[in-house]
């Protein structure tokens, strides 16, 4: 019997129907396990900055740091899209990321058998897909200085700044290697080395790490063509490490393979992933806020689902649970629901509440 605390920031869009279903599913998981669950709410992104003026409060991110976990649901609302607006929702996951250290984003990228038929791409070609995509999360194109618009007297101009320094690569390079020991044993590292400095730096120091892990095949693979061979042939990767724009695009771009964004779950971890060892960190799905899908009982709730599972096993050390969530999906899945996002012919349609509620049920 263990107690642990949970800031939920639901934030925007359908980030709080999607984030109810994957409580929903934890409160079957407490219920069941004999463990409790105190779930604490906390405002984040677009709704954060109507109540508050900011995207993110420094006591909110005070409450984060002092949780076992936070688990996340989307950010990002039409209302702030305005490029003069001073302050956006984005802003508020950003600086979660970085308050609390989660530079390690990890977002695995799995092709359910079922599911197998029902995306764009031939079965066989995807058949078995199971790839985890390391993104570097605090560093990079979204946090280099400097960043910023300003008025020359030659008309206006923009700069934001791709910027690495060799411990930042080396800490998620560290991750990459763990992970792939732990799985297929090859480590794909993305990059732009025939352009980008920081990207020859990345190569670098991947190499340097790389002698730490003599038994990885490591891959370099220029970012451009790991888009191509994503889809070219998915089922030949294994471990994907990269820099943080490169990820944020990869996996939108990998998300495809598994049917639906509304699959795919991440982990943000202030450090690498071990088996009994909690590690600090944030869970969230890989999509965002679907202003569009808001408040229909629509949204695919899998993704934050999936991503309370990861929680359970990289924060809370409770592996055996976190399996009982993803056998408990498989299981609804193979029952034929289907959300809007993964529907196909003869198999019957259900809203986010449904979904989950059956998830809860299997569980
Ligand atoms: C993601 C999202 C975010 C990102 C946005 C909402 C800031 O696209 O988590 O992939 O770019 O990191
Ligand atoms: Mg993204």
């Amino acid at each position: 019997m263990a107690q642990f605390r949970i800031v939920v920031t639901a934030g925007d869009g359908i980030g709080p129907e999607v984030v109810n279903e994957a409580v929903k599913v934890l409160k079957a998981i407490g219920k069941k396990y004999n463990h409790t669950f105190d779930f604490q709410n906390e405002l984040i992104g677009g709704v954060a900055i109507d109540a508050t003026g900011e995207a993110l409060t420094k006591e909110t991110l005070d409450e984060c740091n002092k949780a076992d976990a936070v688990l996340l649901g989307a950010v990002g609302s039409p209302k702030y899209d305005n490029p003069l607006n001073k302050v956006r929702p984005e802003d508020g996951l950003l600086a979660l990321r970085k308050g609390m250290g989660l530079y390690a984003n990890l977002r695995p990228v799995k092709v359910l058998p079922m599911l197998v038929n029902g995306t764009n791409f031939k079965p066989e070609a995807i058949r078995g897909v199971d790839i985890m995509v390391v993104r570097e999360l605090t560093g990079g194109l979204y946090f280099g200085r400097p960043k910023r618009r300003y008025t020359t007297s030659r008309g206006r101009r923009g700069v934001d700044s791709m910027v690495y320094s060799e411990q930042e690569i080396a800490r998620i390079a560290k991750v990459g290697f763990e992970l792939a020991k732990s799985r297929g044993k090859k480590l794909m590292s993305v990059d732009k080395a025939n352009v980008l400095e920081t990207s020859r730096l990345w190569r670098q120091v991947v190499s340097e790490v790389a002698k730490d892990y003599p038994d990885i095949e490591v891959e370099n693979q220029l970012v451009d063509s790991c888009a191509m061979r994503l889809i070219q042939n998915p089922r030949s990767i294994d471990v994907v490490v990269t820099e943080n724009t490169f990820g944020d695009i990869l996996t939108d771009e990998a998300s495809m393979l598994a049917g639906s964004m509304g699959m795919l779950p991440s982990a943000s971890l202030a450090g690498a992933p071990k088996e009994g060892v909690k590690v600090s960190g944030m869970y969230e799905p890989i999509h965002g806020s679907a202003p569009k899908r808001a408040g229909l009982n629509m949204a695919n709730p899998i993704a934050t689902i999936l991503s309370g599972a990861m929680m359970l096993r990289y924060s809370l050390a409770l592996s055996k649970e976190a399996k009982a969530i993803e056998d408990a999906v498989l299981a609804v899945l193979n029952d034929d629901y289907r959300t809007y996002d993964i529907m196909s012919e003869g198999m019957k349609k259900v809203g986010t509440k449904e979904m989950g509620d059956l998830i809860a049920a299997k569980v």
